[in-house]
């Protein structure tokens, strides 16, 4: 059956905020050192100790922020063991991941480098778990103090002068978990003594942003907003795509069975309804969506690859990953009136990462090339769209066909990202459209598949599963004919004149 897509050229329903298509990046396995940080004296082309391969791929594909250190690693990081010259700062272990050593090499002025080099706004995420108000009330200080103060005066004697403008700082992460296993009731609380303390020095404007639910949680989503709803700018949730039946099982990266395809992207279509409900208690305390809703963690979450530190959590990615991708954007990119921004966990070498590294090697995994493809969509306006979709299985288990988001940027050239999530058959699409006063002049495609449902690029062939054209369709009369291949995410952009 042909599936019918409308796209309203005239309505557009909102901008969709580049922040979700961010990133997060924590002191986890290989993600920070090895991943971003090789340091100076390494082997590995680097400037001032930051991969060159890596940052170049992360500038192409647009990052628009970056969230740091953690995750569970923010509730047990004290910032100024990671200030002053290297060879004195703290050595440490990583109890939380892995037991490894951390040397705190990579520290506030390194990540604060990172995002320059990178372009990308910086997200710091502070301690409430094992930290003070005092900790975090110095760390915003010395970040972000103009003038003379003790906290400004120290980042001076460790070679920094001026202040860094930072806008995203979270308070505390998964404090009803890692972050202190608080009650929501106790970490309202909490929150709205902690943020009283996170001040706005000078010109920079700090966004407030508080712990929200682990996933379903609406009573914690309810208590937030109830009690402090007057006192942040943004709220968290986290939801992570575990194709297995538990955290024990959670399923393999590569060569899983094939009704684990399926199994996975209904999973991962559960992001629709977590951000309808959660939207819905926010609007009862928010209705004017000051308020935004942050999913600063997201993303597959498989069995680690056999052989390595269970507690490093690295994972192959493939074209099942790729889907989830594609879908969750696109869900996002719907919300946009709700969702201001969007970090897949992580940038690096852990879990959904978008960049995989084994020593001086790199290699784009599938997810790189969604976030590469659909970059387009960054600060666009959201348009409008009808759709008549077939659903694959029946009941329950039913997921659509396509998934389907489209917007208009800047110079009014709409881009549709279509993702196909029938890992069998190619799907046939007719995409019309709608108020465009002028005329349609030209469309291109590129898409992204693979011949097997695991399909993934590896050190050795790094390329098997990378974009190409998309040329299977014809334009007749504003109307576009597709047929998308199976198990693909493409994106059309349309120009007219
Ligand atoms: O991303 C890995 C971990 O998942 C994070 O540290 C934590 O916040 C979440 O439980």
């Amino acid at each position: 059956m042909t599936n019918r897509i409308t796209v309203n050229a005239d309505r557009a329903k909102g901008t969709i905020n580049r922040n979700i298509y961010g990133h997060f990046s924590e002191h986890l396995g290989r993600c920070i050192y090895e991943g971003l940080w090789v340091g100076e004296d390494s082997e590995i082309p680097n400037t001032k100790g930051i991969r060159n391969d890596v940052a170049a791929a992360l500038k192409k594909m647009k990052i628009p922020v970056l969230r740091w250190p953690g995750g569970c690693f923010a509730d047990e990081y004290h910032w100024k063991d990671g200030i002053g010259p290297k060879e004195n700062r703290k050595r440490m272990i990583n109890t939380h991941w892995g037991g490894v050593v951390e040397n705190n090499h990579f520290g506030t002025h390194e990540f604060m480098m990172l995002c320059e080099m990178l372009e990308c706004e910086p997200y710091i995420n502070g301690n409430v778990g094992s930290g003070t108000v005092q900790e975090m009330a110095d760390w915003v200080e010395y970040l972000t103090f103009e003038g003379v103060s003790p906290m400004a005066e120290l980042r001076e004697a460790n070679g920094r002068p001026e202040p860094w403008k930072v806008k995203y700082f979270g308070v505390g992460n998964e404090n009803w978990g890692c972050g202190g296993n608080m009650r929501p009731e106790y970490y309202a609380d909490l929150y709205r003594q902690f943020q009283t303390y996170v001040r706005n020095y000078g010109s920079n404007r700090i966004h407030k942003i508080a712990c929200g639910p682990n996933t379903d949680d609406y009573h914690w989503m309810e208590t937030l907003m109830k009690q402090a709803h007057r006192f942040m700018d943004s709220i968290t949730v986290h939801y992570y795509t575990v194709p297995g039946d538990s955290w024990q099982e959670k399923g393999a990266a590569t060569g899983f069975p094939e009704d684990m395809w399926r199994v996975t992207l209904k999973k991962a279509l559960f992001m629709e309804e977590l951000i309808s409900k959660h939207s819905a208690i926010m609007d009862q305390y928010d209705p004017d969506k000051r308020i935004g809703l942050l999913v600063d963690e997201w993303g597959t979450w498989h069995d680690v690859e056999p052989g390595t530190n269970p507690g490093f959590l690295y994972q192959q990615n493939t074209i099942r990953d790729a889907l989830v991708a594609g879908i969750s954007l696109n869900i996002f990119n719907e919300h946009c009136d709700r969702v201001q921004m969007a970090n897949i966990a992580q940038l690096v070498n852990v879990l959904q990462a978008v960049i995989l590294t084994e020593g001086e090697k790199m290699v784009l995994t599938p997810t790189y090339h969604v976030f590469d493809m659909y970059k387009v969509h960054q600060d666009a306006q959201l348009l409008d769209v009808h759709q008549s979709i077939t659903e694959l299985g029946e009941g329950k288990q039913a997921i659509p066909q396509i998934s389907v988001s489209a917007s208009k940027d800047e110079e009014g050239r709409i881009h549709i990202s279509l993702c196909n999530l029938d890992h069998q058959a190619g799907a046939k699409v007719e995409v019309g459209l709608r108020g465009l006063v002028d005329k349609l002049v030209s469309v291109q495609g590129t898409t992204l598949t693979s011949d097997a449902i695991d399909g993934h690029n590896t050190f050795e062939e790094t390329d098997k599963v990378s974009p190409t054209e998309f040329t299977a369709f014809n334009l007749i009369d504003q109307v576009i004919h597709a047929e998308l291949p199976p198990m693909s995410v493409t994106v059309l952009a349309l120009t007219a004149e």
